[in-house]
């Protein structure tokens, strides 16, 4: 299945654009929600969210609840200038605050509304949460090494399957696309919920 939809992804990459703030794992699995879309074509603009503390200090967040800092907040002002040319019809976030204050500056600035949606949280990532690299490695090397090489993490991790991280935000994402055919979905989420798709 993952293969299919690598496949589909490559022939229609172009529906889905991706706009993240920070350098991070390639959101363009994504690609493959493109496949799905309505027809008329609906364009994804897929966000990752503004900078926080923790991003700074290397401590992966998964569901902690992070707030953007000062650099997080000019990043979101940053989305917005990008996406606000081709317009947007609505914004939905995940619920997430470092999410959906991002997604609430690009909704203000862009005359759109927000929506929130649970599903377009980040993953769960157990074990690696609060923590840097350098603590994950020294009590989880293998955890760390298959993070690294963005391998499925072992069960040890106690992290969310990206397989259910995909299910959940593909169904999110395609459900708000099919409320606005031809129109133009704007996303926010996480760094690992987006190459998760
Ligand atoms: C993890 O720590 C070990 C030493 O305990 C080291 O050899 C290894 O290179 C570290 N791995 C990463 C990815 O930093």
């Amino acid at each position: 299945m993952a293969s299919r939809r690598r496949q589909k992804a490559r022939a229609l990459a172009a529906s889905i654009l991706c706009v993240v703030p920070l350098g991070f794992r390639t959101g363009l699995h994504a690609a493959s929600l493109a496949a799905e879309l309505p027809r008329p074509r609906t364009e994804i603009v897929l966000c990752r969210h503004g900078e926080t503390d923790w991003n700074v200090q290397g401590r992966l967040q998964g569901l902690s609840d992070i707030p953007l800092n000062g650099v997080g907040r000019s990043q979101a002002l940053e989305i917005a200038a990008a996406v606000k040319a081709g317009g947007a019809s609505v914004v939905v976030a995940s619920p997430l605050l470092r999410a959906r204050d991002t997604a609430a500056i690009v909704a203000d600035e862009c005359g759109a509304d927000l929506r929130i949606d649970a599903r377009l949280r980040e993953a769960s990532l157990g074990v690696m949460e609060g923590r840097t690299a350098e603590e994950i490695n020294a009590t989880h090397p293998e955890v760390w090494a298959a993070w690294l090489a963005s391998e499925p993490l072992p069960r040890q991790a106690r992290a969310e399957p990206c397989e259910a991280v995909a299910a959940r935000l593909e169904e999110a994402i395609l459900e708000a696309a099919a409320a606005f055919p031809a129109g133009r979905v704007v996303v926010v989420t996480h760094g690992a919920a987006i190459p998760a798709c």
